[in-house]
């Protein structure tokens, strides 16, 4: 358990954005992640569903693919350790914007959105990190 927490607070350090927060915010938010680990081909994300996870890479390569029209799916963007994923759902309130793929063997901490609203969106250097990263990627996704 005690390594569980030492484990995870080192890959925590690998998120930038995280220095935001203060000692308890940041035990807050350890107590919530869940481990999960991903299996090369694992979809996490499948575009047009309703959402309610926001998921950070501990260790890992995921694959981010959109439909566009005729041209079917497009991969748009690798994303690997310290970036995070599924955040635009729990920030707009509209489906999944996009699939996410496991392209090898991984770590993965889950977020609910009830914690990552509590904990992460209520800090306003993350939510303005998070509001900007959004921005972005939907804008590459026209
Ligand atoms: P969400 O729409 O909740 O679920 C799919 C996720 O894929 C999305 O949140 C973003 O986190 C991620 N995503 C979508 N488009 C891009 C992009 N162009 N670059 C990186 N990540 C993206």
């Amino acid at each position: 358990m005690a390594d569980d927490m030492s484990m995870l607070r080192s890959a925590l350090q690998k998120v930038d954005f995280f220095y935001s927060l203060n000692f308890s915010e940041l035990d807050m938010l350890i107590k919530s992640l869940k481990k999960r680990k991903t299996k090369k081909g694992e979809v996490i994300i499948n575009q047009g569903e309703i959402g309610d996870k926001f998921y950070l890479i501990g260790r890992g390569n995921f694959s981010v693919h959109v439909k566009k029209g005729m041209a079917g799916m497009q991969r748009v963007a690798d994303l690997s350790d310290g970036d995070f994923f599924g955040e635009m759902a729990l920030v707009t309130e509209l489906p999944r914007t996009a699939t996410v793929m496991a392209e090898d063997s991984g770590e993965l901490f889950v977020l609910y959105k009830k914690d990552f609203k509590k904990i992460l969106l209520s800090n306003q250097r993350i939510s303005a990190i998070i509001t900007e990263v959004l921005a972005k990627r939907r804008a590459s996704n026209k």
